[in-house]
């Protein structure tokens, strides 16, 4: 495991607690972002009976609640680099799969998930570090499948200050939507539908979200 990996898993281990009590829903979300969620389950709820959908960077599971709600026939599961986040989605989703698992390294099967949402679980990867985290989201997508990822829109990195009250470092990337979408169409995806919001006050940052499908 290289080095910014390691910081960032064992960042979220320090700040997993936290975390799951001051984000435990999407009360947060502005409401562009949460239709983007909306149009994504749209497209995956019609594409099968029991569509399976991996939270990948499940974090403490507060997505997979949401996707649950949305429609309660998805069956979702979660992967997560840090095992004390994966903890907590497990205790805040008991019976669920949820996986200790690099996005680069996914335990699961080829073309195993009808949708895959990365909701700010890219943002700890440098652009330059994106292809294998895409090619293997991709991987695990059957063909027709989608992809949603959400993330921080620009160019450059930030270290967190005292992320969620703890003294633990941590480094975020912005991801810049045009270099995105070429990541994946390098992937193999093809990018249906594309959202970059302005910050709103308070918010340090733009937003990113792009749909794609796996050809
Ligand atoms: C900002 S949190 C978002 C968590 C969750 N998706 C949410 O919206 O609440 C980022 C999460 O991505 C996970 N993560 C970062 N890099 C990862 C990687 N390479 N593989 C798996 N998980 C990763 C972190 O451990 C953390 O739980």
């Amino acid at each position: 495991m290289d080095e910014l990996r390691r910081q960032t898993r064992d960042g979220y281990d320090v700040v997993a607690r936290a975390y799951a009590q001051l984000l435990p829903d999407t009360r947060y979300e502005a409401a562009p972002d949460l239709a983007m969620v909306q149009h994504f389950v749209t497209g995956v709820s019609a594409s099968a009976e029991r569509p399976r959908v991996l939270d990948a960077g499940c974090g403490t599971g507060r997505m997979i609640g949401h996707l649950a709600a949305l429609d309660p026939s998805l069956d979702v599961v979660g992967a997560d680099l840090s095992p004390a986040m994966a903890a907590e989605a497990r205790a805040a989703h008991p019976g669920r799969q949820i996986d200790v698992a690099d996005l680069s390294d996914l335990p699961h099967d080829d073309a195993s998930f009808d949708g895959v949402l990365a909701w700010y679980s890219i943002i700890h990867t440098p652009p330059h570090a994106l292809a294998p985290v895409l090619d293997e989201l991709g991987r695990v997508l059957r063909p027709g499948g989608s992809l949603l990822l959400g993330y921080q829109a620009g160019t450059g990195d930030r270290r967190l200050d005292r992320p969620y009250g703890h003294d633990v470092e941590l480094r975020a990337f912005l991801h810049h939507t045009p270099y995105v979408r070429s990541s994946l169409e390098t992937a193999g995806l093809t990018v249906d539908s594309t959202l970059d919001r302005a910050a709103r006050p308070g918010e340090p940052h733009a937003q990113g979200f792009v749909i794609a499908t796996r050809g």
